[in-house]
């Protein structure tokens, strides 16, 4: 093939698309082949093996627009920017449709149990429901920037304490939290999930254990980052509220520092996803900023300055005894350690 020149026909026949697909390819600017003099297209090995390229990327699903990006720079870093943004674009296709399948599986049944003059109004119910809980979903947004403070985090768990003191003792929080998450798993290899990874502190605990761990992080920043420290480590974007893996695929999910990023409704909305990818007798290990009751939080509260309490109110420190009702209703219990005044451990798991 090396110094073979092809006609379309024979490019078409080899690469098994069609000459249209070829032309339109061309059309789009994407390759270029030569031009007898009679105006037939000539494809040499270079054409073939683009073509090739276009072909796979189709297949994953880019746009046109992508393509012509990728093939253009070429370059690692651009071609990674865009296979995570495709493994987010097909994630959120896949969470979609699950959403909307188990809705229309539910509705079924409460169609056939319902009589002509129910009907409507039970679709109308169930969509409601379906429509607040896509809101809900959709609507997280990351409005702290953690892709700007991605560089710079590494340093300030080392000394940036500030007046909440988020930090102290953060090393000895993130071990206890490793040992907490073996101790509650039975299996002798288990599959862990760790959410809102950031630069992978946690998640060198397990990597240095050789432990299977999964890690997913909103931020590509934060993920870049991590990925430099442990390039073997699989991190992938994914959210709390959207996390892109199947059905009971994990034996246990952990997480540090992350979850009070979420709202009370998002928390909630969290756990069942949380739940749908855990194995049934898995547990969710979360250590983050909490408070086990209101009391607690306004006793910690009284001592600080205004802009400590603004700090403070900027972000969702859990209530455990509040989240705890929340999570009685999805069938599980939750256990809470406390670490200190501000942080803790809550551990949710079916109830069985
Ligand atoms: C304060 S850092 C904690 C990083 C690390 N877990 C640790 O203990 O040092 C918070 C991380 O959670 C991620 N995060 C926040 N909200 C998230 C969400 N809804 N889904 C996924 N990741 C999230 C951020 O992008 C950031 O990397």
């Amino acid at each position: 093939m090396d110094n073979e020149r092809l006609y379309i026909k024979d490019v078409s026949k080899l690469l098994g698309i069609s000459e249209n697909k070829i032309r339109f390819y061309e059309k789009k600017g994407l390759i270029k082949p030569e031009r007898t003099e009679s105006d037939y297209r000539i494809f040499i090995k270079d054409d073939i093996v683009r073509l090739q390229m276009i072909i796979i990327y189709r297949e994953l699903g880019f746009s046109i627009a992508d393509i012509e990006d990728v093939l253009k720079r070429g370059v690692k870093e651009n071609i990674l920017d865009h296979f995570h943004n495709q493994w987010r674009i097909i994630n959120r296709e896949i969470d979609r449709l699950r959403v909307m399948r188990k809705e229309v599986e539910n509705t079924l049944d409460s169609i056939y149990e319902s009589s002509d003059s129910q009907v409507s109004s039970i679709i109308l119910s169930k969509m409601h429901y379906l429509l607040e809980e896509r809101n809900i979903r959709d609507g997280w947004k990351d409005k702290w920037n953690f892709d700007e403070s991605a560089m710079d985090y590494d340093n300030l768990v080392k000394d940036g304490e500030g007046e909440l003191g988020i930090y102290k003792e953060y090393k000895k929080f993130l071990s206890q939290t490793y040992s907490l998450t073996i101790s509650e798993c039975k299996k002798d290899n288990p599959r862990i999930l760790e959410i809102g990874v950031g630069t992978g502190n946690l998640s060198e605990y397990f990597l240095k254990s050789n432990i299977d761990i999964i890690g997913i992080d909103q931020s590509r920043e934060m993920i870049k980052i991590a990925k430099n420290k442990y390039p073997h480590f699989k991190i992938r974007l994914g959210e709390f509220l959207k996390i892109p893996y199947d059905n009971k695929e994990f034996d246990n999910i952990v997480s540090t520092y992350a979850f009070h990023h979420l709202n009370a409704d998002e928390k909630y909305q969290s756990i069942m996803e949380m739940k749908r990818v855990l194995k049934k007798d898995g547990k969710i290990i979360i250590s983050d900023l909490m408070f086990h009751n209101n009391y607690d939080k306004n006793k910690f509260c009284s001592k600080l300055s205004e802009e400590g309490k603004r700090l403070l109110e900027d972000e969702y420190y859990t209530i455990v005894e509040e989240l705890g009702s929340m999570i009685c209703a999805l069938s599980m219990s939750i256990e809470y350690i406390k670490f200190d005044e501000i942080k803790g451990t809550i551990i949710i798991s079916n109830k069985i």
